[in-house]
């Protein structure tokens, strides 16, 4: 048997865990060969490989990235994409396909295995933490312990200035990242993609925080948008999933928060710090047993699955239903944390 992997979409703390575990069990107990793809789709499509071996996976179980590389090309959408995938495939004799990726990248695999009959294991990945059918996805923690770090050392700072600091953080549809970070770091607002802020609102929980003598932290999904508007954007370019390159409503809040309240406003905005450097202790445990079960999935020939953590256990659901929707903050999760808000 001879397995492919690759890495798609934005790329996330745990990724190389998952690479290591899968290529550790496959070579060890099942004396599988693998070969790498680079840069997520654009390996198969363009038939760019590396050499995928213990000796190629020593060492990088605490490394950020993935040495695989990943992009956000989508075979679906490129000239004879499925033909050339197929070619490469079959040219590279490779018997199975483990791709590790978010909502698009799972997509794509979930289209190749139900209708082009191209065997594929998915394992989902995503600082997001937004893909139905897993309770974690690997990458989320990382992030989340880098947001509320950041929160914390804001605080400080905030305070000494008696000034707003706005902390704009990554999530594109779901707020997990702000909803986990704004509650362990304390934040006196804490705002959503799920839900439209009203910035009237924002600005009084703002004032009732300095009435006692503190300054206000306000944590912003990047996806967040205001009650009476659109999206905020300053770029409004396409990825190739047809995605907008998100960032810019902190700076919009802070500046709103100025103007109406005449306090000064500050904004942080934490971008791809999140997505980078070493994995948690948690990211690189759940990375290593999705690689592990991966492996398992591929041996069983139980192909068009993605594997997935349910409580503690890993479990195996249909790639096309996990990818079907995206899991959102629900309403009383983000209910619970009000009463710390202003
Ligand atoms: O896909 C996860 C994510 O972290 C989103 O939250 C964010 O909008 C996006 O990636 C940004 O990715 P990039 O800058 O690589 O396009």
């Amino acid at each position: 048997m001879r397995v492919g992997v690759l890495t798609g979409g934005g790329d996330c703390p745990g990724l190389n865990a998952v690479i290591r575990a899968a290529v550790r069990k496959g070579v060890q107990e099942y004396g599988y060969d693998f070969i790498g793809f680079r840069d997520g789709w654009r390996g198969p499509l363009e038939n760019d490989t590396v050499p995928l071996d213990i000796r190629a996976v020593r060492g990088i179980l605490p490394r950020g990235g993935t040495i695989l590389g990943s992009s956000r090309t989508n075979p679906l959408k490129s000239e004879g994409g499925i033909r050339r995938v197929k070619e490469t495939l079959v040219k590279q004799e490779v018997d199975a396909l483990i791709a590790i990726g978010g909502e698009d990248t799972l997509g794509v695999a979930a289209r190749l295995s139900g209708d082009y009959g191209i065997r594929c294991v998915g394992v989902p990945k995503t600082i997001d933490n937004d893909l139905s059918a897993t309770d974690y996805t690997f990458g989320f923690d990382t992030a989340v312990n880098i947001a509320t770090e950041a929160i914390d050392r804001l605080h400080t700072t905030a305070e000494s200035h008696m000034r707003v600091l706005v902390v704009e953080v990554m999530g594109r549809h779901a707020g997990w990242i702000a909803l986990h970070s704004g509650l362990a770091g304390g934040a006196n607002v804490i705002l959503l993609p799920e839900q439209r802020f009203d910035v009237d609102q924002v600005c009084a929980w703002v004032e009732s925080r300095f009435k006692i003598r503190y300054a206000p932290i306000v944590v912003i999904a990047e996806g967040a948008m205001p009650r009476d508007g659109d999206v905020v954007l300053k770029d409004d370019t396409l990825d190739s999933f047809g995605h907008v390159r998100l960032s810019g409503v902190g700076e919009w809040l802070a500046k709103e928060i100025e103007k109406r309240t005449g306090k000064e406003a500050r904004t942080t905005v934490l971008g791809h710090v999140q997505r980078g450097g070493t994995p948690s202790a948690f990211d690189r445990w759940l990375a290593t047993r999705f690689g592990l079960h991966a492996i398992d999935a591929v041996r069983d020939e139980d192909f068009g699955k993605m594997v997935a953590l349910r409580g503690t256990d890993i479990v195996r659901v249909p790639l096309a239903e996990a990818t079907a929707r995206l899991k959102t903050v629900d309403p009383s999760l983000y209910a619970e944390a009000e009463v710390f808000f202003g």
